[in-house]
């Protein structure tokens, strides 16, 4: 069976106000799914995640403090999404991708959050990729694709249906900082999945229709970023 990871976003998993039904709705596609394909899922912090950031560092902890922090509020964010999963998903947050893979040996989802400081959960997502050998990665986000420039602040933004691995890479360093920065993909997630050719899609992750034909290969409204 083919091996899926998605990285879900914090901010689509727990938004603002809390969304049960919305938890509720993608853990019945994916156990829908999962007969499909093995399914990985890389959940964010979000949110939460940039609260305690925001507070942290107000108080003066460092920054690999602070995304220790970022990566806690990961797995607490990945727990919810196992407890609306139930028996098919492996029972805790993998800590480790050697642990993700023994788990998937025998269950069909395995939910994983952050692993060490110094990048954020999409980087784990492209270097679990590569450890599983994926063949694609979903980037479950808040935008519908990749843009020629953020269509939050600019109307003109253009979306890219498809983007080269380079040309990714060249985006996503446009926008680097301290812990917490909110771009379309970490920039060390885009060299990963860049050196090893791992098909990726951005896709909204509140479109769980697009989210689904995305997971299975199919035809769906996002970018797709390949050779
Ligand atoms: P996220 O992966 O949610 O980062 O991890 P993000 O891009 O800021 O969040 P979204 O996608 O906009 O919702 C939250 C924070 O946790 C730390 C980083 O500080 C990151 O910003 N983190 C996460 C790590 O240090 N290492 C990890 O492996 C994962």
């Amino acid at each position: 069976m083919d091996n899926v990871v998605i990285s879900i976003g914090g901010s689509i998993l727990v938004p603002d106000d809390h969304d049960t039904s919305y938890i509720k709705e993608l853990a019945d596609m994916l156990l829908r799914i999962k007969k499909d394909a093995k399914l990985f899922i890389v959940v964010g912090g979000g949110r939460i995640a940039r609260y305690y950031i925001r507070l942290g560092r107000d108080l003066g902890a460092d920054e690999s403090y602070l995304d220790d922090v970022g990566i806690a509020v990961t797995r607490l964010n990945s727990r919810m999404l196992i407890t609306a999963l139930g028996d098919s998903a492996y029972h805790v947050p993998a800590e480790s991708f050697d642990e993700a893979i023994m788990a998937s040996k025998n269950h069909d989802i395995v939910i994983m959050g952050g692993t060490h400081p110094g990048h954020t959960t999409d980087a784990v997502s492209a270097m679990l990729g590569e450890r599983v050998g994926a063949v694609r990665l979903i980037n479950a986000t808040s935008v519908d694709g990749v843009y020629t420039s953020d269509p939050k602040k600019d109307p003109d933004a253009k979306r890219l249906p498809t983007v080269s691995f380079p040309e990714l890479v060249r985006i996503c360093l446009q926008v680097e900082g301290g812990a917490g920065p909110n771009v379309v993909f970490d920039p060390l997630g885009a060299k990963i999945i860049a050196r090893s050719g791992i098909e990726t899609r951005i896709v909204h992750g509140r479109e769980l229709v697009e989210l689904e034909k995305a997971i299975l290969g199919k035809d769906f409204h996002g970018t797709i970023v390949s050779e």
